[in-house]
């Protein structure tokens, strides 16, 4: 799986790809990240990558030229190729605008090899970019950030861990909040007690239906309560237990 990241602050992905299970699945091949300055693909000598906007307002728009420059130049397409880039590349624009990212999402990503990600500004980028350049635009959530960058860092770890060989425990895929789309049960470890606060008592039994039924009973309950919305809740055997 291979990720190449646009962006104008190419410092922040530095700690956040050494960092974890993402580090490690990096530092063994298993995921490969490029993470490209824009600005390197700004021409003159201000290497300008934003302009204000046509019509007015507030804030500055990032132009398009870097941004096809650094992409076409990068992943070895000319500026003539673009449909055949799109083809082989999925090219996401991370912006406030764009369809939310859930795991049904997150799982059709990972089933592609080559992902191009282009961090915007916030106040925006040249439409021209989704338009002729990307084959998506996702957003992580509704609220706003400064920019894409986090965004990014986002999909790639959510994405990543979809990866075969990234997360260790394959099984501990299948259980989690989401995958059936339920909220996951509650866990627990030693000690049994703690405080006076005991472990619920059928967690200690070693009857191992019986745990099963009090996980999706407690999966179900709190997903009711916390996000009622979730497809899990619809009529039918929830997946995953
Ligand atoms: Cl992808 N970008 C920005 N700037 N803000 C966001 C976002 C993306 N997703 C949620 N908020």
């Amino acid at each position: 799986m291979r990720f190449d990241v646009y962006t104008i602050f190419p410092g922040f992905f530095e700690s956040p790809l050494r960092e974890g299970l993402l580090g490690k699945a990096i530092r063994s091949g298993i995921v490969e990240v490029g993470v490209h300055d824009i600005r390197d693909y700004a021409p003159g000598r201000h290497r300008q990558v934003d302009d204000a906007p046509f019509g007015g307002g507030p804030g500055m728009v990032m132009k398009p030229e870097p941004i096809f420059e650094a992409l076409t130049r990068t992943l070895g397409y000319g500026l003539d190729e673009l449909d055949k880039l799109k083809r082989e590349v999925r090219v996401i624009l991370l912006t406030p605008r764009g369809e939310r990212l859930d795991q049904r999402k997150v799982a059709i990503l990972s089933g592609h090899p080559h992902l191009a990600l282009i961090c915007g500004r916030y106040e925006g980028v040249d439409e021209r970019v989704r338009e002729h350049l990307c084959t998506d635009a996702l957003s992580i959530g509704d609220y706003v950030l400064a920019g894409g960058e986090l965004a990014a860092l986002v999909l790639i770890e959510a994405v990543s861990r979809l990866v075969p060989g990234v997360v260790g425990n394959e099984e501990s895929l299948s259980d989690e909040s989401f995958s059936g789309g339920l909220l996951e049960y509650p866990q627990y470890t030693r000690p049994a007690e703690y405080l006076g606060w005991k472990v619920p008592e059928v967690l200690l039994s070693g009857d191992h239906a019986a745990v099963r039924e009090w996980r999706l009973r407690e999966a179900v309950e709190w997903t009711k309560k916390m996000r009622p919305e979730l497809p899990g809740l619809a009529d039918g055997e929830p997946d995953g237990f």
